[in-house]
Parts: structure tokens; sequence; C-alpha cells
């Protein structure tokens, strides 16, 4: 076996198989390697007139097909099978080698498996990888982990096989250390979450409040899609509404079941941002309204309880509330990535990943799921200021939600009134009016955790903390 292929893929799932031919498309050659040999050559007999493949059966052959330092990539399921497999090539590698994990995994895995294998001199890169089959196959945003020593050797080949965003750079930077890839890939989805979950809930208000259909729905979006909404998932809610069953007629998003389902990815985000006490709440509506659609027990013992008598608007209206949802579809939007990115900022220095946002927001502008026109204003709001506070501190994007803010809350009226459920834009609204709220009931949280457990508080006008004597004469003492 020659050593000669610059890259070697092991899980030729869709994803790998996928990643494998656009390595090969452009100019690499990739030896390939599967639990079931039968899928490997399938791949060379399907697409060996891609490029140079090299197809191999064992773990021994696969390795000795790679040029050193070899650059092995695992396309296998998250969790355990990937640890497997690991444990399967990390003997047979020198130090110097690297193993590159392109799934979708936990970051704090990625972390472990970094320092492991570390101790032999292996490098370990977790990388996001975003886009889907098509992306992976004609170009995904990649977010690698993992040392600076093992992005200069791979960085170029990601770089070419990379999505390029409209400017014509490539949708890959070295995101940081150990996990930080896994972590900004999490994030990703966190995001892709509630981007999903607000255009979810902007099409139920078009529909049962303005009572348009999903054919009129497709065309509003289609309208969105060439303004500053302009993004993949408004296109394709587009052409998911305007599909019609072929089996009955209807519209296909009313023969689905409303029951969504979730991998895991946006979860995660949530529960690692209640551990870094980052408030991504329209996120964790996201992925808590993908829950509640699922209990299906639950939503048929509940479906007789009384909802409001409102009548939804007439046809006059309802072309001036298509007009309010955009606005506060975008305002929620502004504030789901706001949200994503100040997760992202306290990861960084939690675990010292020294993460570039505006590097970031610039590779998700190409091949990922939830690129978007809009991701060009972040990237020039963290280009002008890498230290903003929050992309609401954005002049921009702060008079541009100033300028929505009516809109926004007039949806959030009819929502409420016709008792239509927007829990992503109301968790939107409310975190916004928290941050510009002059004093919030913290303080009378506070004043009660010290009345019933004398756990102080710190004062507005004096250093210190301080708690009330409550069973006795309310005197204050210093604590
Ligand atoms: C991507 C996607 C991809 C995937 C997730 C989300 O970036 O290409 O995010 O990773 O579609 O698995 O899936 P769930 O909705 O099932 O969690």
């Amino acid at each position: 076996m020659s050593n000669s292929a610059q890259i070697g893929v092991t899980g030729l799932a869709v994803m790998g198989r996928n990643l494998a031919r656009n390595f090969a498309r452009n100019g690499y050659t990739v030896a390939l390697h599967n639990r079931t040999a039968a899928r490997t050559h399938a791949l060379v007999e399907d697409f060996g007139h891609e490029g140079d493949f090299v197809a191999t059966e064992t773990a021994k052959e696969f390795v000795e097909a790679l040029e050193r330092p070899r650059r092995l990539m695992i396309m296998v399921k998250a969790g355990e099978p990937t640890d497997a497999v690991i444990q399967e090539f990390a003997p047979l590698l020198e130090p110097g080698d690297m193993i590159i994990d392109g799934g979708n995994a936990h970051f704090e895995d990625t972390r472990r498996r970094e320092r492991d294998l570390r101790g032999q001199g292996i490098h370990f890169v977790g990388t996001g990888v975003s886009g889907g089959e098509e992306g992976a196959l004609n170009g995904p945003s990649i977010m690698p982990g993992g040392s600076k020593e093992s992005y200069a050797s791979l960085g170029p080949m990601l770089e070419k096989i990379s999505a390029k965003a409209p400017d014509g750079s490539p949708c890959v930077t070295h995101c940081g250390p150990d996990g930080a890839g896994h972590f900004v890939k999490m994030v990703h989805n966190g995001i892709e979450y509630a981007d999903m979950q607000l255009i979810g809930e902007a099409y139920q208000l078009l529909r049962d409040v303005a009572g348009y259909s999903p054919a009129q729905i497709a065309d509003i979006f289609r309208t969105w899609n060439t303004g500053r909404l302009d993004s993949y998932l408004i296109e394709i809610t587009a052409e998911v509404l305007s599909h019609v069953d072929a089996a009955t007629g209807k519209p296909f998003v009313d023969v689905v079941q409303d029951r969504a389902e979730q991998k895991g990815t946006g979860r995660w985000t949530v529960q690692i941002a209640l551990d870094l006490g980052v408030p991504v709440s329209g996120i964790a509506e996201a992925v808590f309204a993908r829950s509640l659609s699922g209990h299906a027990d639950l939503r048929a013992a509940s479906r007789e309880l009384v909802g409001p008598r409102a009548k939804p608007p007439g046809e006059s209206e309802a072309a001036a509330f298509a007009d309010r949802v955009e606005q506060a579809l975008y305002a929620s939007k502004i504030v789901s990535y706001t949200q994503g990115f100040h997760e992202i900022s306290a990861g960084s220095d939690q675990y010292d990943w020294d993460i570039d946002l505006g590097a970031v927001s610039a590779i998700w502008r190409g091949g990922c799921i939830i690129r978007a026109a809009f991701l060009d204003r972040i990237r020039a709001a963290y280009d002008a200021r890498p230290d903003l506070p929050s992309l609401l501190s954005d002049e921009t994007f702060a008079q541009e939600i100033a300028a929505a803010q009516d809109d926004w809350r007039e949806v959030l009226v009819a929502a409420t009134r016709q008792g239509v459920p927007a829990p992503g834009f109301s968790a939107a609204l409310a975190y916004y009016d928290a941050l510009r709220a002059d004093r919030l009931p913290a303080a009378l949280t506070q004043g009660q955790r010290d009345f019933f457990g004398a756990h102080t508080y710190r004062r507005v006008d004096r250093e210190g903390s301080f708690h009330t004597l409550w069973g006795g004469d309310r005197s204050e003492v210093e604590a």
C-alpha cells in the first residue's frame, strides 16, 4: 500500500461519504475505510471517477495508506462509537499524526479525547461541520478546534473543501484549542433551533391570526427572502410551505405530524448555558417548544381548555399584520444571535479559547444551516468593535430594533389575544426589555432570599453585604 493519501475518512455513511468525495473532487487523494467494507467499495464504484480514492479494508491498511503526518477523519456517530473508533486507530498512529472528529460531538468529550491523545503526541481535532449532506459534498461551513500546529497542516485542505462566503472567503476558521470547534458548532445548532422556532411562530401567526394559506405564506417568505431576512432557512421554509402532498392534494405541512424531534445539540446549548449562567432564553424556548410538541398525550388531554374568543383580522388588516410579523421576526432573530454569541464568548472565557466572534460570524455566512445575509452585518459589528458587550450594543442593530419594537409588541398583543403561542418572540422581547430596564425585580428576590435564608444582599448606596433581622426588630446588620 503506497502511503500517498493526504487524508483518510472512516465512517462512510452519507456525511462521511460526501466529505470524502468533496476532498477527492478538490484534488486530494482520499483513503477510505468503513466497518463494513461493502460501503467502501460501493463508494469507489459509484464515484471513483470523481478523484483519487484508496479503498482499504482493515485499520492497518487504512493507516498505512496515509502520508505522514497522517490526517485521519472519523465520521461516525457521536458518543461511544467515536470512542471505539479512536481506540481502534490510536495505537496504530505516531506522534504528529492527527485524528479529526467531524461528528456532532459534545465539546466536553472532545476536550477529554484531546487530552488523552495529547499524551501520545497525537493531535485530536474536534471539528464542527455544518450544511447537511449537500454541504458536505459541495462545501460546508467548518469549525475546527485543536492545536495551532494541527490547523497549519489541515487548515489549507479544509479551506479548499469549505463553502465560500459571498465575498469568496472560505467558511472555515481555527476556532481555538481542544473543544472550541465543537462548542461553536453546538451554539450554531442552538441558534438554528431558535431561528426555526421563530420562523415557525411567524408561520402560525400568519396562518391563524391573518388567515393566510400555506401557499400564500410561502409567497410571503419568498418576499422576505429578498430583504434583510435573506437566509437559507427562510428559503427552504417557502419550499416546504408550497409543497403539496401528492397522496391527498393537501398542503404538505398539514399531513405531517406536528411533533418536532431533536438529536440533542440544541438541548446541549441550553444545558451549557445554564452552567455558564448565560441567559439564552430564545434558544431554550425553542428546545422546550419541540419537547412540548412531542407530548401527544398531554396535548390531547388539554385540547378542551378554554381559549380566547377574539376574531382574526379581515383581509385588509392581514397584509399590514404580515409586515409587522416580519419586524417581530427580525428583531427576535437579532436577540437569538445576541444570546448565542454571548454563550460563545462566555465559553471562550471559561475554557481559555480566545474565540474570535467576528471570525465565527464570517464562517457562518456560507455553507451552514443558519447562513444568512444578516451575518455579514454581525461580522461588521464585531470588526468595528471586537469587545462589543453584546450585539444589541451595536448602533445599527440597536436602531433596527428600536424601529421594529412597536410592531414586535403589536404582534405579541395579537398572538396573546388570539391565543396563538409565540414563546420565541415573547422570550426575545422580554430579554430585550429586561436588559434595558433601569430596575429589575431581582432586588425583591434578594429581599426574599434574605428573609427566609439570611442569604444577605448588597445595597445601592454602600459597599458590603447586609442582612436584615426580619424575625427581630428589622434592623440591618453588616454580614
Ligand atoms: C448542520 C445541522 C446538523 C443537523 C443537526 C440538528 O449544521 O448541518 O445542524 O448538524 O441537522 O443534527 O438536528 P436536530 O434538529 O435533529 O437536533
